[in-house]
């Protein structure tokens, strides 16, 4: 899969129409609470412009309605941390299509950048309009996809846009290109021993992603809630933890299917509520009495998972052990990402829950790479191949 990336390209004079994943968590005052998107995709940014190039950058924000509560939405506080995080000036289209952004386009000077408003603001975006992508692509010369968190998703700005460019240049940005390197291609050739730690709430989420990672990892190790789920599967008693019921029989077959490739609790730390001065009590998988629930695995399965982790060369993580979020049921999580750091395997940190759990955690910078996407690194992790990578221009 190497696909050309915006180093192969020469932009001085050129305008190059960037797909980025701005998608970031902004609060009650419309501020960016975590930069680590946008963070990311400066390096093709500036690829562009220290070249000489001039850069539209193009980006949804959310799940907008478009039932007037839309304001909320807005990328201009992203486009206004760019700025921050570039040290330069940084143009803002009110529009994506319209007069603003026309105006705004006609005006970028080389070495310039320009954000354009929320592409799902308008409906095209989601249903991959040819009009609309035609109407952004317009008067781009290269078009670079840097969005790794939306490669997952065909909206317009990922396949039309590119599609309607031609035969002009369509090339990956570094991040893209990244996280390819890692979430494809470390996977497709791991070094062995290969782990596996899946966690999180559900297991429906994750079906597909432990189906495809029994096929090809030595070890599977499930966490989170979905524990819950494999423990009633097994017959056990699980008291109030969060469950799927109607995921049992699936679980069965997986445990069948997985035999001693997939690892499952042990032991369970249990609270009385949901909270962290709640009462709590460590007891056996399947054990969970009346009135309480799981939040996060025991102290005898963190050891086992920390010594199989540390003795892997290849690590994919998706989903955190427990409630990282409420002390002390952050001890599973916790374990599980010091083992990471103490061994010396190529360790990859999905996005989302995960990333935010190192990150708060404090193990970020010690973990070979943490991805940007969230659902994105679950689809490539099943094995799904993305029509908006596919398309890129091959090397
Ligand atoms: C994400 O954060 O998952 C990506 O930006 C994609 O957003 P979406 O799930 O709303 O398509
Ligand atoms: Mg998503």
């Amino acid at each position: 899969m190497a696909k050309k990336t915006i180093a192969d390209i020469d932009p001085s004079g050129k305008t190059v129409l960037m797909r980025v994943d701005f998608n970031v968590p902004l609060d009650d005052n419309q501020n960016v609470t975590d930069d680590r998107r946008i963070n990311m995709a400066l390096p093709s940014i500036k690829s562009v412009i220290e070249r000489g190039g001039r850069v539209i950058l193009m980006s949804h924000l959310g799940r907008p309605k478009g039932d007037g509560g839309d304001a909320k939405y807005s990328l201009k506080p992203a486009a206004a941390k760019l700025a921050e995080l570039l040290g330069q000036e940084v143009a803002f289209a009110t529009d994506t299509i319209g007069d603003d952004a026309g105006a705004k386009r006609a005006a970028l000077a080389d070495g310039g950048v320009l954000v354009l408003e929320n592409l799902r603001f308008n409906a095209g975006e989601k249903s991959g309009d040819a009009d609309f992508a035609a109407a952004l692509a317009d008067g781009a010369d290269i078009y670079c996809n840097d969005a790794f968190g939306t490669c997952h998703r065909t909206d317009a700005s990922m396949v039309a846009v590119p599609q309607a460019m031609g035969d002009k240049p369509k090339v990956s940005g570094f991040l893209v290109a990244k996280e390819i390197e890692y979430l494809s291609d470390a996977i497709a050739k791991p070094e062995r021993p290969f782990v596996a730690i899946l966690g999180g709430a559900k297991v429906s989420d994750k079906i597909t992603v432990i189906e495809n990672l029994l096929g090809i990892c030595d070890k599977v190790l499930i966490g989170g809630a979905m524990a819950y789920t494999f423990s009633l599967a097994q017959g056990g008693q699980v008291g109030g933890s969060l469950v799927e019921e109607d995921k049992v029989d699936l679980a069965k077959q997986l445990i069948e299917r997985g035999g001693d490739k997939l690892m499952l609790p042990v032991d369970t730390h249990c609270g009385d509520a949901f909270s962290g001065d709640c009462n709590k009590v460590v007891v056996e998988a399947g054990k969970i009495p009346d009135g309480y629930e799981g939040l996060d695995i025991g102290p005898k399965t963190a050891a086992i998972y920390a010594e199989t982790v540390k003795a892997a060369k290849t690590i994919v993580w998706n989903g955190p052990m427990g409630v990282f979020e409420m002390p002390p049921f952050d001890a599973g999580t916790k374990a599980v990402a010091q083992a990471i750091a103490d061994g010396d395997g190529t360790s990859i940190i999905g996005g989302g829950d995960s990333a935010a759990a190192v990150q708060q955690l404090g193990f970020a910078d010690q973990v070979s790479h943490v991805s940007t996407g969230g659902g994105a690194s679950l689809a490539m992790l099943e094995g799904q191949e993305f029509a908006a990578v596919n398309l890129l221009d091959e090397k």
